[in-house]
């Protein structure tokens, strides 16, 4: 069954007698894809009541970014929510539930006079945090908002924004919050680009130009599985001004990795015209 809750007070109403721990939350700006409907799934599957949230936080853009143009798609969004629910068990387990949290305004998320920002250091000066700054602060401002409303005791985040769930988790550390991360692998087309709500506005050449940043991320897996020397690729690729980042770090907190470093990121930003593409791929060295 699925509900749809468009005010904080009425999200409050329904969530009074839930117990904590049979929620999941999974957050999203909306306009969903495969990515997004895998954390949906999992979801599913592990807690009785699953929340996804639709709001395009205007916090996380910056001032000359796509906030007003990022797509917003509701109707589309319930859609591919409710066929999901149609093809899952769900049906025939009347106890699970699916709701939609799309609050109506930014006052049911920010309300007049909020003043706080959660802002987690250092993790995020670099990779994105170089190109967008502010970016995380918004980012973490509203995952704590909707970890609060919802309550939820499962988080469901996807591994292509690797560096914002590295970001959240160093959160819900800090802040103790009773609230268990996890992170789903990536969703990729058949030709492996990254699932993502920009792609659609990638023209047909910047698409096929799009790939050269999963085949450079695979390619140095690949060196590093051989235990060869990767750095001369990455030398090499930055000379193409189209990577804003492309670096090997450690993938438990995005440090330089050593030689005790047992799981890499390599991990990537490709620029095609005004999109910026992100990527990263997970190697297990030991
Ligand atoms: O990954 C996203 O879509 C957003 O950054 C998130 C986590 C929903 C916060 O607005």
């Amino acid at each position: 069954m699925i509900k749809v809750f468009t005010t904080r007070e009425d999200f409050t109403n329904y969530k009074f007698g839930l117990a904590h721990d049979s929620i999941g939350i999974i957050p999203t700006m909306g306009n969903l894809h495969l990515g997004h409907l895998s954390l949906l799934k999992q979801s599913l599957a592990d807690n009785t009541v699953s929340v996804i949230t639709i709001f395009v936080n205007p916090k996380q853009f910056g001032p000359n970014e796509d906030f007003d143009k990022y797509p917003r798609t509701l109707d589309e969004d319930l859609a591919k929510i409710s066929n999901l629910a149609l093809h899952s068990d769900l049906s025939s387990n009347d106890k699970k539930e699916i709701i939609v949290f799309a609050p109506r305004n930014n006052d049911e998320i920010y309300p007049t006079g909020f003043n706080t920002i959660i802002s987690v250091k250092q993790l995020t000066q670099k990779l994105e945090g170089k190109f967008r700054p502010d970016h995380f602060d918004g980012v973490t401002t509203v995952v704590y908002r909707l970890f609060k409303i919802i309550g939820a005791k499962n988080a469901y985040f996807g591994q292509k924004d690797f560096q914002q769930c590295i970001v959240i988790k160093k959160m819900i550390f800090d802040l103790e919050l009773d609230i268990k991360l996890n992170i789903l692998p990536i969703v990729r087309n058949t030709e492996g680009l990254a699932l993502s709500s920009r792609n659609q506005f990638l023209t047909t050449e910047e698409r096929m130009a799009a790939l050269h940043l999963s085949k450079t991320l695979k390619q140095i897996e690949m060196l590093i599985k051989n235990k060869e020397d990767y750095k001369p690729i990455i030398a090499n690729e930055l000379n193409n001004n189209k990577w804003d980042y492309l670096e090997v770090l450690n993938a438990e907190n995005l440090e330089e990795p050593n030689q005790q470093t047992s799981k890499l990121v390599v991990i990537g930003a490709f620029k095609l015209g005004v999109i910026r593409l992100l990527d990263n791929i997970l190697v297990q060295t030991v």
